[in-house]
């Protein structure tokens, strides 16, 4: 009798785990946890009125931790005495405002205690993020799972700003995410601040054949040399994405398609055909760009991973 439980027990938490692993569903919480977007929508709002570039920073972290290992939270996990973790993987990842994503696990702790996955506050927060900023919003699908591994040197997968339009497309198929999904995506780049680390290679000659990338316009590329000189000392010095870098708009495709471009990784998106009339088509249409945005973001988002809900989103339970 007690052997049959058990057996019928590791049967249903198989096909549990079968189906956790594939079907996320807006419903998701409705009975374990019913007020889980209320909860992470109330300390994200409170936390961007503190910090303004926390918005763009947990968009950031949302695209940074579905890149690797899938949205699996891997990216909030601290490193131990044996494993350096993500988050402290090459420095110009300089992700930060991990304390919003504890300040909301501690909040949903109380309300529903090991229920909601830090993954899937990472992808509310970063939809709460975009519609705070004044972006779209949407229905976020749930129950990501948290993985047990983090690596630093994994965020070498991440596609860096210095990348071309191959490059760029390789890194973008490898995760199933198509052309489209590339330029909408990249406009999330209408948020948020870059070291000049992240730029010097299009103002400065190093082994290129320009001194500044001839696809820069020249006006834009010389305020940059001022801000980014060559031997720049100023470690937080850099550039804001586009002009009106907290709020979710497309003048980051406006001022793309004018030669304002900051990353190789941005110019690179005029380089295609394809590619470049949807940088003008999101140029020309905000509600375009939204709609595409949401659509790639949904996807990316449904990248997950396999493994458990964490108590503490900092350490593997
Ligand atoms: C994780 O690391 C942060 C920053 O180093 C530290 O403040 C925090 O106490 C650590 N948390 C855990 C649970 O180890
Ligand atoms: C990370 O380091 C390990 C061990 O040194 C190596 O086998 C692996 O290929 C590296 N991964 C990446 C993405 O560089
Ligand atoms: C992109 O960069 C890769 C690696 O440096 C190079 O092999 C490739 O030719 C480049 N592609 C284009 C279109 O420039
Ligand atoms: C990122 O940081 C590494 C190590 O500090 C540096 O070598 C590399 O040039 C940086 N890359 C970019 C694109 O800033």
């Amino acid at each position: 009798m007690g052997d049959v439980i058990v057996a019928s027990l590791v049967i249903v938490s198989l096909l549990v785990s079968l189906v956790d692993a594939h079907a996320l569903s807006v419903d998701y919480y409705a009975k374990t946890c019913p007020d889980v977007d209320a909860i992470v929508a109330k300390v994200v709002k409170k936390a961007a009125m503190g910090d303004s570039t926390v918005p763009s920073a947990l968009l950031r972290m949302h695209f940074h931790d579905c890149f690797i290992r899938g949205c699996d939270g891997s990216v909030l996990l601290n490193s131990t005495k044996t494993n350096k973790a993500e988050k402290d993987g090459t420095p110009n990842i300089s992700l930060h405002a991990f304390y919003v994503i504890d300040h909301a696990k501690e909040e949903l702790e109380a309300a529903c205690p090991g229920v909601v996955s830090c993954a899937d506050i990472i992808a509310l927060a970063a939809r709460d993020s975009v519609a705070l900023s004044g972006g779209p919003s949407w229905e976020v699908p749930k129950g990501r799972k948290d993985g047990r591994i983090s690596i630093a040197n994994e965020t070498k997968l991440l596609p860096p700003p210095t990348f071309n339009f191959s490059q760029l497309i390789q890194s973008f198929s490898q995760r199933g995410l198509s052309l489209q999904d590339l330029v909408a995506l990249s406009g999330g780049h209408t948020l948020g601040f870059a070291h000049c680390s992240s730029f010097q290679n299009r103002i400065h000659k190093f082994n290129s054949s320009f001194d500044v990338d001839p696809a820069m316009e020249p006006q834009f590329a010389a305020s940059l040399r001022q801000t980014c000189p060559i031997h720049n000392k100023a470690r937080n010095a850099g550039s804001i994405m586009d002009p009106t870098a907290t709020v979710f708009d497309n003048m980051y495709y406006k001022h793309l398609v004018q030669g304002r471009g900051l990353f190789t990784s941005d110019q690179a998106l005029l380089s295609n055909l394809e590619s470049k009339n949807l940088v003008h088509k999101f140029a020309e249409s905000q509600e375009a760009f939204e709609k595409a945005f949401v659509k790639s973001i949904l996807k990316m988002g449904s990248l997950v991973g396999e493994g458990e809900v964490r108590l503490d989103c900092r350490v593997v339970r």
